[in-house]
Parts: C-alpha cells; structure tokens; sequence
C-alpha cells in the first residue's frame, strides 16, 4: 500500500461529514451578501427573508430590560419556564377556544429549533418524510442532516397549494412515508389550509400511519379566514410555532411545540443534552409579548394593507398570475412569462 502523504492526511482529518453536505438556506447567503455590501458603504432594500420590519413589543422589551436589570441570567428548566408554558396555553384557550395541558408545551429556539427536536424524537435515520414543494427549504435540509429522507411532494394552484390527503397517500404508496410536514399559512405561496383541507389530511396522515407535524410560525397573520390549529384536530399531531412573525421577535431565537403526550419526556431529555435550555431572556421577554397585542395588531394591519396595495397593483405591473395570499406576507407570482 502507498504511504499516505502529509497532505493526504490533512485532507482527511479536515473533511467535514458527509451529512454536513446541505445546500445553504440561499435567503442567509443573500442576507450576507447584503450585510457585506452594506459594511462598504452600498445602500440595499432588503427583501430577502421573510422578517418583520417592526421591533419586538414594548411590553417585551421592557419585560427583557428589567431582567437585565434584575442581575441573574440563569438556566431554566429544558422544557421552558413554566410560566411561559402556561401563558402559551392560555394562548391556545383564548385564540383558539382549544385547551392545551401545559404539560404538553416545549419551548425551543426559534421553530429552526423545534424541528431538530421533533424530527429527532419522531424519526429513525431512513425514515422518510414527506414536505411540500414549493415550500420552506429548511425542512428537507434539517431532515437530511438527520439522516431521514424527505419526500417531495409537489403542489400546485388547483388545491391552493395545500396538501390533499389523495396526493400524500399516493406519495405513501410509491415510497412508505413516516412523517409529513406542512405549513399553514405557507411560506412561500402565502396560502391556507381550511379547516376541511386540514381535518382531511391529518385523518389521511394518521390513518395510514403517518405522524403528522404542523409549522403553524405564520398564525396570526391571517386575513382570508382564522387558521386552525392541528392542537385542536388531533392529539397525535406534533405543532410548531415561534415567536418569530407575528410576535415580531425573530432574533430573540424563540418559539415553541405543542407535543404528543409520550414525546414529551424524550423531547426533554433532547434539549437537556442539545442545549440545556432556550435563552432566558428571551423566555422572559416572550411571556410579556402576550401583553402586546395592540402593537402587534397594528403591525398586522400594515401587512394587510401591502397585502392590498400589491393584489392591485401587480396585475397592473404586468405580474397576473398570482393567487390571493391568504396569511403570512408572501404572494407567490409566476414571472416564468418574463424569465
Ligand atoms: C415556514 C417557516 N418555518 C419556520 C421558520 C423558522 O423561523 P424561526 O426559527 O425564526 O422560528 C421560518 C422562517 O422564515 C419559516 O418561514
């Protein structure tokens, strides 16, 4: 056997895994394009990612400030404050009319955090689950990286761009699914499932034996009609939320699940090991964005009236095929004419 070089040597001991090999998440590549062009001087408008223009509520911000001020920063329990857990399911009784046990809540960082959670705790590597496309990038990648397969399942303008129970079972056919995702209201295509679409798809999922996982980060910033949550359709359904978009938070890295009761301890012992527990601060600064609802309903009627300005004023700039954004604030335009 030749002798293996210096540089041989090197190129192995430096080479990263093979499951670290995911295709970047473009909008934080573009974001640091921009940041880079910024830092030399060029003036960008950002509308890259999908990110509130309005700061966290005040009630937060004060809520995080006297904190501060209060001295100690310490851990709290890995499935979050209990306090935080109760006023996220007071959420659910007052929104919803759903009562939610606080047993049941996990705070976590960010959704991006509950995925790695939820994913871990339901699947095998192999398993594979199924995502919708177009649909949010980050699902199949984190699904990758775990070893698990994702299934892409296409969508299209006839169904709205949600999920029928038909194409899922179909899909479960062809390939034996464990687990489907989907999003409502839906980034990209800023649609909406009713809650017929939803029902039948978690009793399509469930029947077939497929755990069902609902990214519910948009609630909130609804217009067309109220978005349901899976919290209310089936205990088996695994929820995700943050206080990323409505609370208007996103860099406070926060947000939460409403778990299965049997996952509930293994998610705990995940995050115990994964990273103790989600940062206190914004714990603290989350439970009082529940008091500030007033500012955050303003900034919902913003996206209303952009959401308004731009179904005008689109077709009028020539981009006609487009359909009603539901939620959320994206509209999904085809521009294939002109590209
Ligand atoms: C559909 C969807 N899910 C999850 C996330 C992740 O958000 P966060 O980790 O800030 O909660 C985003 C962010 O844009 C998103 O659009």
């Amino acid at each position: 056997m030749p002798e293996a070089t210096l540089g041989d040597l090197t190129r192995q001991l430096l080479a990263p895994s093979a499951r670290s090999d995911v295709p970047p998440f473009m909008v934080m590549d573009v974001m640091a394009a921009a940041a880079r062009i910024e830092a030399a001087g060029g003036h960008v408008v950002h509308m890259e990612v999908g990110q509130p223009a309005a700061p966290a509520p005040k009630t937060a911000i004060a809520a995080a400030r006297a904190a501060l001020d209060g001295g100690r920063i310490d851990y709290t329990s890995a499935l979050g404050m209990a306090s935080l857990r109760q006023r996220i399911a007071r959420h659910y009784r007052e929104s919803y009319g759903c009562a939610v046990d606080p047993d049941r809540i996990v705070v976590t960082t960010g959704s991006s955090g509950a995925f790695i959670l939820a994913f871990l705790a339901m699947f095998e590597p192999g398993d594979r689950v199924a995502v919708t496309v177009p649909g949010y990038p980050p699902y199949r990648h984190i699904l990758s990286a775990l070893g698990c397969e994702p299934v892409l399942i296409e969508t299209s303008s006839e169904t709205r761009h949600a999920l029928t129970g038909e194409a899922l079972l179909a899909a479960h056919r062809r390939t034996p699914l464990k687990g489907v995702l989907v999003g409502s209201p839906a980034n990209p295509t800023g649609t909406m499932m009713s809650r017929e679409a939803l029902t039948g798809l978690i009793a399509a999922a469930e029947g077939a034996g497929i755990r069902f996982i609902s990214d519910e980060i948009y609630h909130g910033l609804d217009y067309a009609f109220a978005a349901v949550t899976a919290a209310e359709l089936s205990p088996q359904a695994l929820v995700i939320n943050s206080f990323s978009k409505y609370f208007c938070m996103t860099g406070w890295r926060v947000g939460w699940m409403v778990v299965p009761e049997p996952l509930v301890r293994p998610i705990e012992r995940l995050q115990q090991n994964l990273s103790i527990s989600v940062p206190t601060l914004s714990q603290i600064a989350a439970e009082a964005a529940f008091d500030g609802r007033q500012e955050m309903e303003a900034v919902k009627f913003g996206y209303r009236e952009n959401r308004r300005i731009l179904s005008t004023g689109l077709p009028q700039a020539g981009l006609r095929h487009f359909l009603p954004a539901d939620g959320a604030f994206y509209l999904y335009a085809d521009v294939s004419e002109f590209t």
